[in-house]
């Protein structure tokens, strides 16, 4: 069911397609050019190269005619660039140490209201262990970036549990994060590749070992994903953004704190600070037409998890986190962490906020026995409802579910169900 609702104007994909076939990126780029967040005026493009240089990133819409040159020297290179026109096609390229990368293309986001489009939704793609992690990322995962890289989303959003993780070994990591981005380098390079973190990527200690005492992960997200800052304490992973009269926001469940008392030491956990910059955020986009929110942690459990969740260690963060969310309408809170699709858990008492719990897209089942269902999530915004649309790791159509503009007022609220905690 192959979609595509925004298209490149011809004479991109020409320039385009005209680079491509001269080959593949120079040996220069370890990743990317990877596309970031992208907005009505702005985007972020990442690459991260053996050679330590200040690059050159040129774009423009009829021609490179524009240029980005960083200010110092890295093998880490991130650049926004500013002043973009809103729906508009965008051509790039960045030269490195001599190499230059293909050509390739965003386009910005609208201003206006009212677009029809889509965007993709994935989650835990991890594997049983660093070993089998450092082989490479699963072919589950691998089947499911190729189906959705031809859905036509205008980005993908991974929440959470890219890889198993859990090492305090900075190298193994870095190493994780590696084959992390050479799976996901191919969709990037053609849609905005967004990533919240789970806590598998964000937990420096082995699991049942002790805590890490520094914040090496946290800062090691940071700077492998060029992601907005609006805390400075939540750089990367706190952050909104807009498609046309659409609001997206990312939320922080998997910031690890050393020095947090609580036992996951703030994996699983909101915090006030994160509540009360939602407050504004949301209040701030009052007058959106679908407002949802991105996160790992599951808010609500089902019946028979042992998982932890947000309600786990710190519950009444939690239920503001809810209250907030239902107070400003918000149309889905989009998760992970479950490895399974769920669109019908909430507080007892119901709820107009629909939990969306993404399926599993890619990391294997507990019990080896178990045959792998491996899903992903795409959302088609038209008019005043957004589809959301589960498929399989071949595109083939498992659920959907509609959802309706938000309203003025609260709609009533659909019966919800959660364990005793
Ligand atoms: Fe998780």
């Amino acid at each position: 069911m192959a979609r595509s609702i925004v298209r490149w104007p011809a004479r991109v994909a020409a320039v385009v397609s005209m680079f491509a076939a001269a080959g593949p990126a120079s040996a220069q780029f370890r990743h990317g050019p990877r596309i970031g967040v992208v907005r009505s005026d702005s985007a972020t493009i990442a690459w991260d190269t053996a050679c330590s240089a200040a690059d050159t990133l040129l774009y423009g819409t009829d021609a490179l005619n524009q240029k980005a040159t960083e200010a110092t020297a890295t093998t880490a290179h991130r650049i926004t660039v500013q002043g973009l026109a809103p729906a508009t096609a965008y051509q790039f390229q960045v030269n490195s140490c001599g190499g230059t990368s293909p050509v390739l293309a965003f386009t910005t986001a609208p201003t206006a209201g009212g677009q029809s489009f889509a965007f993709v939704s994935m989650a835990d793609t991890r594997g049983k262990s660093d070993a089998e992690d450092l082989k490479g990322l699963s072919q589950g995962f691998k089947k499911i970036l190729a189906n959705a890289e031809t859905q036509g989303g205008v980005f993908v959003m991974h929440v959470g549990d890219m890889f198993y993780g859990y090492n305090p070994d900075q190298s193994v990591m870095r190493t994780l994060y590696d084959k992390f981005k050479t799976a996901t380098d191919g969709v990037a390079a053609k849609i905005p590749f967004l990533v919240n973190p789970g806590g598998h990527e964000m937990s420096p200690w082995k699991k049942g070992g002790a805590p890490a005492t520094d914040w090496s992960t946290v800062e090691l997200f940071r700077e492998e994903f060029a992601q907005p800052k609006v805390l400075d304490e939540y750089a990367g992973t706190l952050f909104s953004w807009d498609y046309g009269d659409t609001h997206f926001v990312s939320i922080d469940t998997a910031h690890f704190d050393p020095k947090a008392t609580t036992a996951n030491h703030g994996i699983g956990e909101l915090s006030t600070a994160e509540i009360e910059w939602l407050e504004k955020d949301l209040t701030d986009h009052e007058s959106a037409r679908f407002i949802f929110v991105f996160g790992h942690h599951h808010a609500w459990r089902q019946p028979d998890s042992k998982l932890f969740y947000l309600g786990s260690y710190t519950p009444l963060l939690r239920d503001a986190f809810w209250q907030m969310l239902e107070k400003h309408r918000v149309t889905a809170y989009v998760c992970g962490h479950e490895h399974r699709t769920i669109d019908t858990l909430g507080p007892p008492g119901g709820s107009t906020v629909v939990q969306w719990l993404n399926g599993n897209s890619g990391a294997p089942p507990d019990d080896p026995n178990e045959k792998p269902v491996y899903e992903y999530t795409v959302w088609a915004v038209t008019g005043d409802t957004a589809t959301a649309k589960v498929l399989d790791d071949s595109g083939i159509l498992q659920k959907q579910r509609i959802f309706q503009r938000r309203s003025a007022t609260s709609s009533a609220p659909v019966p919800g169900k959660e364990a005793t905690p």
